[in-house]
């Protein structure tokens, strides 16, 4: 368990619910089970927190079947977890979204990077701490990172997402969306020798005002995927804010040590919000 896992637990029993952790590595599930034994040891409600996010969204599809409410719903997991989807649906819904490039082959992917323009971004569909995100700064370098992907493994590596590279500060923003409240937002910072502002990669927070632009393009990314308790990551960029990115299992160790409202408390009232009806 996380940080963010054990501070959910916590305030749950605080606040005078039954808790049950699961691990789901240690799980199985029988398709035959009666809703009413799945009640019994999952509870009224489930709060998914998988590290994995395959793991989760086949868990959160059973628990649903069954009858239980999960947060998030698969199709919203779905969704926040792949992010060619949560591009499409950004734009769908006409939130400022950097532009992205999708391609299906190596070759057409080097396309994709030279259309996009350098610098350019190629990130796994599905990933988080921002591993294998990696900045294509040439034509050179672009091709040979497109080539080493082209050698890996797993049919999601052929999905390439080439994105702009977005001229802001070395900084992004991470909100905590909880229903329809932006609960918390923390700047973060790159550490040093590092693009990438991940708080896993040694990011530093700081506090954001929520201000009322910030407000309104968080929520509308959250309705946009189907809202729930999420992670709206926006960028500054020269013409605004972008949402690059939606966290369906958000972590909010780093927005924590930065923020007035106790997010872990704030969470579990609307899950037990959730529970009770
Ligand atoms: N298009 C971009 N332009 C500039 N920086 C980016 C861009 N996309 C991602 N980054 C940086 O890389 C980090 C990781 O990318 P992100 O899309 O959030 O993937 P992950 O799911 O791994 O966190 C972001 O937090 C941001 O600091
Ligand atoms: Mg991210």
């Amino acid at each position: 368990m996380r940080w963010e896992e054990k501070a959910l637990a916590q305030e749950a029993k605080k606040k005078g619910a039954r808790v049950v952790t699961i691990d789901a590595k240690i799980l199985t599930l029988d398709s035959t089970s009666e809703p009413k034994q799945i009640r019994k040891e999952f509870g009224d409600v489930a709060l998914e927190r998988c590290i994995s996010y395959f793991r989760g969204l086949h868990v959160t599809a059973y628990l649903e079947a069954k009858g239980l409410t999960v947060i998030n719903p698969h199709e919203v997991g779905e969704t926040c977890g792949n992010k060619y989807l949560t591009t499409l649906a950004l734009e769908k819904a006409g939130i400022p979204t950097p532009r992205t490039l999708f391609a299906f082959t190596a070759e057409s992917a080097k396309e994709a990077a030279a259309k996009v323009g350098y610098p350019a971004v190629l990130k796994p569909v599905v990933g988080s701490w921002g591993r294998g995100v990696a900045p294509l700064k040439d034509r050179e370098s672009a091709n040979t990172i497109i080539e080493l992907r082209d050698e890996m493994d797993g049919a999601m590596n052929q999905i390439y997402y080439i994105q702009e590279m977005v001229k802001r500060p070395p900084r992004d923003i991470r909100t905590i969306v909880v229903g329809d409240k932006v609960i918390a937002a923390a700047y973060r910072y790159s550490p040093p020798e590092e693009w990438r502002t991940n708080v896993a990669r040694g990011g530093k927070t700081a506090p954001c005002p929520i201000t009322k632009e910030l407000e309104e393009i968080v929520l509308k990314s959250a309705k946009a995927v189907g809202g729930g308790v999420l992670g709206v990551d926006a960028m500054e960029s020269p013409e605004g804010l972008v949402v690059h990115e939606v966290n369906n299992t958000v972590e909010f160790k780093g927005a924590s040590q930065v923020s007035e409202v106790n997010i872990p408390a704030a969470i579990i009232g609307y899950v037990l919000e959730l529970a009770k009806r």
